[in-house]
C-alpha cells in the first residue's frame, strides 16, 4: 500500500516526501508542477536512496486521479495540492475556488470512488478569524479570511467536515500550519517560489545573495514589542514529521480531527532579520515601510493539542531555521531554476 501526495513535488510536500520514504512508507507523487519542479523529487530519492512513484497530472482530472489511486495500491492521501499566494487570490479569485476547492472536490469524488478513505488536508491558520488573543488554539473561532485563497482553505474544511459527518467511514485531518520556513539540512531541496516571494525568509534570504536589493519590512507600528509583525515560524522539516503522525494517528481510525502544526512561540520581523544577519555573519539591507495590506499584529500557535494527542512538536529553533534556510539558497542561487 503506498500514500498519495497531490502537490507533493512543491515545497512541503517534497520534505513530507523525503520523510515519509525515511519512515519506509511507499509514496507518490502526484502533480501538476505548476510551481514546483520535477528536480525536487529527483534530490528526495537522491537524500533517500529510495525511489518513488511521480505522475504529472491536475487534481481536478477526477479520471487519471481515479486511475492513478487504483493503479498505485493507494491507502492514504495527503493533499498538499493548491495555489496559495495571498494576493494573487485576491486578483484571480476564480482560478483560486477553481484549483483549491474545486480540485479538492475532484479529489474527494475519485477517493470516494475507489474506497480511499483516509485523508490530511494542508489547512492554514489563516481560517482563523482576526485575534488579538494569542496563542490561538484549535477551538478558536474561524472567521472570514481576509482573501479568496484563506476563503478557499476555510472552504474546503466545511467540504471535508460534511464529507466526514455524512460517511462516518471517512478519517481526514485537517492541519492547519502557521508559517512553514527552513529547509532540509542537506541544503538540496527547499523553497523556491515563482517570481518575487511574497513570504518574509525566501525574501530574505534572496536579499542575502543578491537576488533582491532590499528587504521591505511592512510595518513598524504594530501593538508588538518592536513594533513589527510577529508570526510563528515553524521549520518544515517539523512540519514533515507532524504529516506523519497525523497520517498515523487518523489512518482508518473514522472521524475528522484539527491539529495546529505551530511551535507555540511568534518572533518579529525585526527578530527574524537579527538571526538572519548572525547565521549570515552579513547585515542584511532594509528599509521601514507602511503596513501590507491585509497584515496582522501577531499570531503564533497554541501547539499543545498536537502535542498531547500526536505526541508531536517542534524540535527546530530559529537558529536552524535560518541556517538551513542560508544553505538551501547559497546552494541554489536560482533554486531549482538551474537543475
Ligand atoms: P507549493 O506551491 O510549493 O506546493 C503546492 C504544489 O501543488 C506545487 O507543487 C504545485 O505544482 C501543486 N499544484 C497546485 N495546483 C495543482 C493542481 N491543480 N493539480 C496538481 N498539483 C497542483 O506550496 P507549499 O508551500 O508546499 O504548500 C503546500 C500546501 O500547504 C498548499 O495547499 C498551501 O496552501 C498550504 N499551506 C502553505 C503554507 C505556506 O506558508 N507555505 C501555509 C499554510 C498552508
Ligand atoms: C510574515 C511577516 C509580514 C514579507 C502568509 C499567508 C498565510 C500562509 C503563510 C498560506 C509579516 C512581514 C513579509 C516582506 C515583511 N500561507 N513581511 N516583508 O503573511 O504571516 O502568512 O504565509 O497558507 O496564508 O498569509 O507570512 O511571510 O508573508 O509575512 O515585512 O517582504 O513578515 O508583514 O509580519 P504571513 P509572510
Amino acid at each position: 500500500m503506498a500514500v498519495l501526495l497531490t502537490g507533493g513535488a512543491g515545497f512541503i510536500g517534497s520534505h513530507t516526501a523525503l520523510v515519509l520514504l525515511e519512515a519506509g512508507q511507499d509514496v507518490v507523487v502526484y502533480d501538476n508542477l505548476s510551481n514546483a519542479s520535477r528536480e525536487s523529487l529527483t534530490r528526495v530519492e537522491h537524500l533517500t536512496g529510495r525511489s518513488l512513484t511521480f505522475v504529472e497530472g491536475d487534481i481536478r482530472d477526477t479520471a487519471l486521479m481515479r486511475q492513478t489511486l487504483e493503479a498505485e495500491n493507494i491507502d492514504s492521501v495527503i493533499h498538499f495540492a493548491g495555489l496559495k499566494a495571498v494576493g494573487e487570490s485576491v486578483s484571480q479569485p476564480l482560478a483560486y475556488y477553481d484549483n483549491n476547492v474545486g480540485g479538492t472536490l475532484s479529489l474527494c469524488q475519485a477517493m470516494e470512488a475507489v474506497g480511499v478513505k483516509t485523508l490530511v488536508f494542508s489547512s492554514s491558520a489563516t481560517v482563523y478569524a482576526e485575534s488579538r488573543n494569542m496563542p490561538l488554539a484549535e477551538t478558536a473561532p474561524t472567521g472570514r479570511p481576509t482573501n479568496p485563497y484563506g476563503s478557499s482553505k476555510l472552504m474546503i474544511e466545511w467540504l471535508l467536515t460534511d464529507l466526514q459527518a455524512a460517511d462516518p467511514s471517512w478519517s481526514i485531518a485537517l492541519l492547519r500550519y502557521f508559517n512553514p520556513v527552513g529547509s532540509h539540512e542537506s541544503g538540496q531541496i527547499g523553497e523556491d517560489p515563482n517570481g518575487q516571494p511574497n513570504n518574509l525568509l525566501p525574501f530574505i534570504t534572496q536579499v542575502g545573495v543578491g537576488r533582491l536589493q532590499e528587504l521591505s519590512v511592512y510595518g513598524s507600528d504594530y501593538p508588538t514589542a518592536d513594533g513589527t509583525g510577529v508570526r510563528d515560524y515553524i521549520h518544515v522539516m517539523d512540519l514533515a514529521a507532524g504529516h506523519l503522525k497525523a497520517l498515523r494517528y487518523v489512518a482508518g481510525q473514522g472521524g475528522l480531527y484539527t491539529w495546529n502544526l505551530g511551535t507555540g512561540r511568534g518572533y518579529s520581523v525585526l527578530e527574524m532579520i537579527k538571526a538572519f544577519e548572525k547565521i549570515s555573519e552579513k547585515p542584511l539591507p532594509y528599509r521601514l515601510v507602511d503596513r501590507r495590506a491585509g497584515d496582522i499584529a501577531e499570531c503564533w500557535a497554541d501547539a499543545g493539542k498536537a502535542d498531547r494527542e500526536l505526541d508531536w512538536r517542534a524540535e527546530r529553533g530559529l537558529e536552524d531555521i535560518m541556517r538551513d534556510a542560508w544553505r538551501w539558497q547559497t546552494d541554489n542561487p536560482a533554486g531549482f531554476g538551474q537543475a
